[in-house]
């Protein structure tokens, strides 16, 4: 059978993990999610209450951690985290870690290592420009702020947790602009990239297309 790598890139809240994983289920592949990525490195700096600034203890940090998944778990040096990375306060610090150069590189040779042999599923914001530039499959998916912002509320609520919409909606809009306006790596469509809008879509529907899509590359 032969093998490909699948870059899925996209802002905050557009569903890229739910359906990476469906898909990578589906088609016995493995799913890197680098976000969490990302989210383990803000956790881990927050824990150890490392300063953005410094660049020397940052660096320390990023060679002494070691982040490592099982199944739809993440693990930070073994320490299932999988809960914890996902809090609204990490999620703003992530943007920020996000955007630190010495961070960026290291994620990214990390991304890059893991998924040599390929059969990957990796999503994140720079995957088809940047981390996997010739992968054989690329997508960005895009739904607006508010089909976005009304997604993560009804989640929210079906699991019972209360939240306000306009708290979402003004976090979904201010990652969304951090997450694009960075000078390393941007949230950005790379030219070759299959762009396919959510907003009216259901899940079902957005596995069809993006299989559609690995079936032909296949
Ligand atoms: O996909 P996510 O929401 O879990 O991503 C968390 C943060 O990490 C978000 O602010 C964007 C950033 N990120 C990134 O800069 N590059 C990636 N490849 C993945 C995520």
């Amino acid at each position: 059978m032969k093998k490909i790598n699948i870059a899925i890139d996209g802002p905050s809240g557009v569903g890229k993990s739910s359906i990476s994983n469906r898909l990578a289920n589906r088609n016995h592949m493995i799913h890197l999610d680098t976000g969490a990525m990302y989210r383990c490195v803000a956790l881990a700096s927050l824990r150890n209450q490392i300063s953005l600034e410094n660049e020397k203890a940052l660096l320390d940090l990023l060679d002494s951690i070691n982040i490592s998944f099982d199944k739809e778990k993440v693990f930070l040096n073994g320490e299932d985290v999988t809960l914890a990375i996902k809090e609204n306060n990490i999620s703003n610090f992530t943007s920020k870690v996000a955007t630190l150069p010495i961070v960026r590189e290291k994620m990214v040779a990390l991304q890059q290592k893991a998924t040599s042999a390929k059969n990957f599923i990796v999503d994140g914001r720079d995957i088809g420009t940047t981390v996997l530039p010739n992968a054989e499959v690329k997508i960005f998916l895009t739904a607006s702020a508010k089909a976005r912002a009304e997604r993560r509320y009804n989640e929210y609520l079906e699991k019972g947790i209360e939240s306000d919409y306009e708290t979402i909606y003004q976090d979904i809009v201010a990652r969304d602009y951090q997450d694009s306006h960075r000078k390393i790596s941007p949230l950005k469509k790379a030219e070759d990239a299959i762009e396919i809008d959510t907003s009216d879509l259901s899940i079902d529907e957005v596995e069809e297309v993006v299989q559609d899509m690995i079936d032909k590359a296949l």
